[in-house]
């Protein structure tokens, strides 16, 4: 048996911010940010935590599917900005979608966190553990984002995007083939530095700024150009698919410049590679799903597409997924 997605939907926060935003309070222009990565706006959440994005996603991806929250097993959420450390944010949305009888974790993979969250929902499907999983993609990244900081402030977005994770009924589709990594060394140069048990929260820590993301950008991108494109091709090569055979290439969104070497280092052409990032930033859990529900509602997916589902992030964590499309017909 084989596990895929029939229904997806996202929700992004109506508040939208274009590059000039930024100008009135940090020393950046809208020339540098769009030259250097692509993004001209990005959706803040004004009031609410995570689970306010993931809520509406899921009930509407429920919606396209026909069915009610009750018919839900499992639900998982993938995050690196829960509501709270504790309780876990699945179980705010389990409340707030009145299901009973379910269970159902959180999941940080920094932005891989969708990716790895993916491929554990499809093993659970595929090994009879759950039938139906709500797998949950979101991030408010304001809220951990230092707008003092023009080295990361412009770079992310909030919004949260869900699937519906079902056996396929056609062993030959869904989830195919995958590599997952991780690698501690990328530990110096992306991180929150407190809040956790190593750094708890003081005043000392506020006042150091360390409750925000902190990143050494060139590291970063150099590591996810290679950590995406080298596993991706991998996994190409051990499922015989080629440049030709390919239909979608749906990267990880941290900036345009790493997509395109991304792109670029696979021979894959542009108009194979799903970009949004102009529009959203980077969402880190949410972008994922928001690039399929956008392609689905493009009617750019059909049964039996291959596609590259590729991320990259902190830790560093990589990972990349061979996916062949099936929506058991529920999304065409
Ligand atoms: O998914 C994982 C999450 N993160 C990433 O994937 C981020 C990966 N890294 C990147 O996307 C890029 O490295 C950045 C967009 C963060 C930076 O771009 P860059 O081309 O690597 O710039 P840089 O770090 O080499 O900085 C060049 C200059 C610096 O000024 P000086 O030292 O040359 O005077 C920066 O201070 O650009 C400056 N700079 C800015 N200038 C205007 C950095 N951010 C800004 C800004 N506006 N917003």
């Amino acid at each position: 048996m084989t596990a895929t997605i029939t229904s997806i939907a996202r929700y992004v926060p109506p508040e939208v911010y274009d590059n000039k935003y930024f100008e009135s309070f940090l020393d950046t222009t809208d020339e540098w940010i769009t030259q250097r990565t692509g993004i001209h706006e990005r959706h803040f959440l004004k009031e609410g935590a995570t689970s306010d994005m993931i809520v509406p996603a899921a009930r509407l991806c429920l919606e396209k599917r026909g069915l009610s929250p009750k018919d839900v097993d499992a639900i998982i959420v993938a995050t690196v900005t829960p509501d709270h450390l504790f309780p876990i944010t699945a179980a705010i949305v389990q409340k707030q979608l009145g299901i009973e009888k379910v269970w159902g974790f959180d999941m940080n993979a920094a932005c891989s966190s969708f990716v790895f969250a993916l491929v554990t929902a499809c093993k659970l499907v595929e090994s009879g553990v759950a039938r139906r999983i709500l797998l949950c993609g979101g991030d408010k990244m304001s809220s951990i984002m230092d707008m003092q900081d023009r080295n990361q402030a412009v770079l992310f977005g909030d919004g949260a995007g869900v699937a519906l994770i079902e056996p396929s009924d056609d062993p030959e589709c869904g989830l195919r083939d995958f590599m997952l990594n991780i690698d501690g060394e990328g530990e110096k140069y992306l991180k929150m530095v407190a809040g956790g048990s190593k750094n708890p929260a003081s005043i000392e820590t506020v006042t150091r700024r360390e409750h925000f993301i902190h990143q050494e950008g060139q590291a970063v991108f150099k590591a996810a150009v290679k950590g995406m494109a080298d596993i991706s091709h991998e996994i190409m090569n051990r499922n015989g698919i080629t440049p030709e055979t390919l239909r979608w290439l749906v990267p990880h969104q941290a900036n345009l410049r790493i997509i395109n070497a991304t792109a670029e280092r696979m021979n894959i052409g542009p108009e194979k590679v799903k970009v949004n990032i102009e529009r959203y930033a980077n969402t880190t859990s949410a972008t994922i799903p928001i690039c399929l529900s956008e392609l689905v509602e493009e009617k750019q997916l059909k049964k039996g597409d291959n596609i590259i589902i590729s991320s990259f992030g902190a830790g560093f964590t990589c990972g990349s997924i061979y996916f062949k499309w099936n929506s058991n017909g529920y999304m065409e």
